[in-house]
C-alpha cells in the first residue's frame, strides 16, 4: 500500500457528537504544519482595456490533512484561485507556497481534478491512471501495480480496461480522483468536481470523497457555490465576495464527523447554512458583470402557444 495509509488517521477524524469538542478540533488541525499558504495573492485580468482585479489580496493557510471548502457567487474568483494555486494560470503579485517554497508551474504533489480538466478519451482507465506513474519514469509494471491498486480503491476494478466515454459521469469523476492520487500529491485541488452530476450521484461522490480523506493522508481543497456541500464537506469553510475577489470570512464548520446527509436536518446546519447564505449573498449587486444587462430575446416565432 502506499504511505499514504495511515491507520492513526482514521480515528482522530471520527469524532461522535458526544465527544465533540469544537476548540479540541480546531487545535489539533492548527498545530499541524502549513501545507499551502497564500500571501497577498492578487490577480487582475485586462478585458477590453479595463483592468479588474479579480483576486485581491488573498492571505490563507492550509494545513495538512485539513478539507477546506472555497464558496463564493458565480464569478467571484474561486476558479482563478484554484488555477494560481494549480500553477495553471501565473498571477500578479504576493506569493503561493508550497511546504514554506514559492510553487513553479503545475506539478503532482498539486493533484486537480476540475470539471473541465478530463480523462484522456483515448486511454482506458488503467491507462489514465497509469500516465503519472509513468510520467515519473515508473516501469510500467510498477505504474501498472499502482493503478490497479487506486482503481480498487476507489471501487472500479471491473472497468479498468474501459474508455471514459463507457462511463457514467460519477465514474469519470471516480478516476480522475484515483489519477490524482496516484501520484501521492500533498494537496488535491477540486474546482465544483460535482458539479454536472445528478443530485443523487452528487451526494454518493461526496461521502466516497469524504471515505477516502478519512483514511488516507490527504489535504483538500475544494471549490463550490453549493452551501450543503461546502457545510457537509469543510473543517473550514472560505467565503469569497466578488469584485475584487477577497475573503469575506473564514468559518469553522462547527459540525461532528462524520456527517451524513441526515445532518442537513439539524437545527446546527442550518444555522450555519444561513450565516453562509448571508455572507455569500450579501452583496449580491457586486455580482459578475458579464451577467450584467442580459439581452431582451426578441421574439421570433408566430406560433402562439395557445394554439
Ligand atoms: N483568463 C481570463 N481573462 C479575463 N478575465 C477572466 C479570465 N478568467 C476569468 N476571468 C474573469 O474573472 C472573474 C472570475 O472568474 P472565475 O474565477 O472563473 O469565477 P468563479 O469560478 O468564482 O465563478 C470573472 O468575471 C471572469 O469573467
Ligand atoms: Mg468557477
Amino acid at each position: 500500500m502506499t504511505e499514504h495509509f495511515d491507520a492513526n488517521v482514521v480515528d482522530e477524524h471520527i469524532l461522535d457528537e458526544q465527544r465533540y469538542d469544537q476548540h479540541a478540533y480546531f487545535e489539533q488541525i492548527y498545530a499541524r504544519p502549513v501545507i499551502l499558504e497564500s500571501k497577498k495573492l492578487t490577480q487582475v485580468f485586462q478585458h477590453d482595456n479595463v483592468q479588474r482585479t479579480i483576486l485581491n489580496q488573498i492571505d490563507l493557510k492550509i494545513h495538512q490533512r485539513e478539507f477546506i471548502c472555497i464558496i463564493g457567487p458565480s464569478g467571484c474568483g474561486k476558479s482563478t484561485l484554484s488555477r494560481v494555486v494549480a500553477g495553471l494560470d501565473h498571477f500578479d503579485s504576493g506569493e503561493v507556497l508550497m511546504d514554506g517554497s514559492p510553487i513553479h508551474g503545475t506539478s503532482p504533489e498539486r493533484g486537480m481534478v476540475f470539471q473541465g480538466y478530463t480523462l484522456f478519451p483515448w486511454k482506458t482507465v488503467k491507462e489514465n491512471v497509469m500516465f503519472g506513474p509513468l510520467m515519473k519514469g515508473m516501469s510500467r509494471t510498477r505504474a501498472e501495480e499502482m493503478a490497479r491498486e487506486w482503481i480498487h480503491i476507489i471501487g472500479l476494478d471491473k472497468y479498468e480496461n474501459q474508455y471514459p466515454h463507457q462511463l457514467s459521469g460519477g465514474m469519470k469523476q471516480r478516476v480522475a480522483i484515483a489519477r490524482a492520487l496516484v501520484n501521492e500529491p500533498k494537496i488535491l485541488l477540486m474546482d465544483e468536481p460535482f458539479g454536472a452530476l445528478d443530485p443523487h450521484t452528487r451526494q454518493k461522490m461526496q461521502k466516497h470523497l469524504l471515505d477516502l480523506w478519512q483514511n488516507i493522508n490527504i489535504t483538500i481543497l475544494f471549490v463550490t457555490h453549493d452551501m450543503d456541500e461546502a457545510i457537509l464537506l469543510a473543517d473550514r469553510i472560505v467565503a469569497l465576495k466578488a469584485n475584487p475577489g477577497e475573503i469575506k470570512e473564514i468559518i469553522e464548520v462547527n459540525l461532528p464527523r462524520p456527517r451524513t446527509p441526515e445532518l442537513m436536518q439539524s437545527d446546527a446546519f442550518k444555522q450555519l447554512k444561513a450565516h453562509v447564505n448571508q455572507l455569500v449573498h450579501a452583496d449580491d449587486d457586486a455580482h459578475d458583470p458579464a451577467m450584467d444587462n442580459l439581452p431582451e430575446i426578441p421574439r421570433m416565432t408566430h406560433v402562439s402557444n395557445t394554439k
